[in-house]
C-alpha cells in the first residue's frame, strides 16, 4: 500500500498498481484534457496548455542536454535530474482509459469526481453509466470573466463528472449539494502555482466534504499542484496523490506541507 498523506512523483498508470483492492473511499481527480483539433484547440485553455507544453519540453531538452549538473545548480529540479532524465508530460493528450478499471478496483465502492473537457464527457459516461451502472451528475464551474472569442461560444465553463454506485451516500448539506459554482477564472492561483488548469480550492473542498467522511482516504492520480491534498489536509481526510511532472510534484509537495516558496525558480513557466 502507498503511504497515506503523501504525494508521489511518478506515473499513475504504474503507481496505482501498488494500491490494494477496495482501500480508497473517494477518487477526486482532474485528468489531462484531450483536444481534438491538431492536438490543441483554439480555446483560451488550449492555448495556455500548448504554450506550457512547449516551455516544459524546452526546459526538459535544456536539462537533458546539459551533462554538468553544476551548470544548472540554481535550478532545484537538479535533484530529480541527476540520475534520471526529466520526464515531462504533455497536458493535452487525454488519458488512457484503462486506468478507469484500476480506479474501480481500488475504490471500496465507485465514488469518483473527474474533471474533464467536453471531448471526454461521452467516453466517461459510457464507461461509468453504461458499463458500471452508476448514477451521475454533471457539475459546472462557470467563469465570469472568460476571454472574448470570435465565432465560438465562450470557454466559460468547466465540467466535473460525479459518478457513484448505488448505495454510496452523500452528506446532507444544501450548499454542498449545489451542481454549479460561479467565480472568476482563478488567475491568482494560476499565477501563484503556475498550473494552467488549477481548480479553485473552495470548490474542490466542497466536493470532498459532500462525498466523504472525516478520516476517509482520497486518491488523486493526476494531482497537478496538489489542490486535492490541501483540501484533504484542511478537512481531516487522508490523501494519496500522484503527479508525474517533477516540477508540479515539487510545487504540490511544498504547497501541501507549507514548505519554503519554490515558485521563483520556475517563473519561466508563468501562465
Ligand atoms: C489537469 S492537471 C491537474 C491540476 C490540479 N487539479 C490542480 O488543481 O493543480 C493534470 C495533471 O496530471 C499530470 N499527469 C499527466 N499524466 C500523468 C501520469 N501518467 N501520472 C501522473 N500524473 C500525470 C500532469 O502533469 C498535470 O499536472
Amino acid at each position: 500500500m502507498l503511504e497515506l498523506d503523501k504525494i508521489y512523483n511518478g506515473d499513475c498508470y504504474k503507481k496505482i498498481k501498488e494500491i490494494p483492492d477496495k482501500t480508497i473511499d473517494l477518487i477526486y481527480t482532474d485528468i489531462p484534457y484531450f483536444f481534438t483539433t491538431g492536438g490543441t484547440s483554439k480555446t483560451e485553455m488550449g492555448e495556455r496548455i500548448k504554450k506550457l507544453n512547449k516551455q516544459l519540453h524546452n526546459f526538459n531538452e535544456k536539462l537533458n542536454n546539459n551533462t554538468d549538473p553544476s551548470k544548472h545548480h540554481s535550478i532545484r529540479i537538479d535533484k530529480y535530474h541527476t540520475e534520471n532524465k526529466l520526464n515531462v508530460v504533455s497536458m493535452d493528450t487525454g488519458i488512457d482509459y484503462k486506468i478507469l478499471d484500476d480506479f474501480c478496483r481500488v475504490l471500496k465502492k465507485i465514488n469518483i469526481f473527474i474533471w474533464c473537457n467536453k471531448a471526454q464527457i461521452l467516453d466517461l459516461l459510457k464507461y461509468f453509466v453504461e458499463t458500471k451502472n452508476c448514477y451521475f451528475d454533471l457539475l459546472i464551474w462557470a467563469k465570469t470573466n472568460a476571454i472574448p472569442t470570435n465565432q465560438t461560444l465562450l470557454s466559460d465553463m468547466e465540467y466535473c463528472l460525479y459518478f457513484r454506485e448505488k448505495g454510496v451516500k452523500i452528506n446532507n448539506n444544501y450548499d454542498l449539494k449545489s451542481k454549479w459554482y460561479v467565480s472568476g477564472t482563478n488567475k491568482k492561483d494560476k499565477e501563484k502555482w503556475l498550473h494552467p488548469t488549477i481548480k479553485p480550492l473552495e470548490l474542490v473542498t466542497n466536493h470532498i466534504l459532500l462525498a466523504s467522511q472525516p478520516q476517509d482516504t482520497i486518491l488523486d492520480c493526476f494531482a497537478g499542484t496538489g489542490t486535492t491534498g490541501v483540501a484533504c489536509k484542511n478537512n481531516d481526510r487522508h490523501f494519496i496523490l500522484i503527479e508525474k511532472n517533477p516540477i508540479f510534484y515539487e510545487i504540490a509537495n511544498n504547497r501541501i506541507n507549507d514548505l519554503v516558496d519554490c515558485i521563483g525558480q520556475y517563473s519561466m513557466f508563468a501562465v
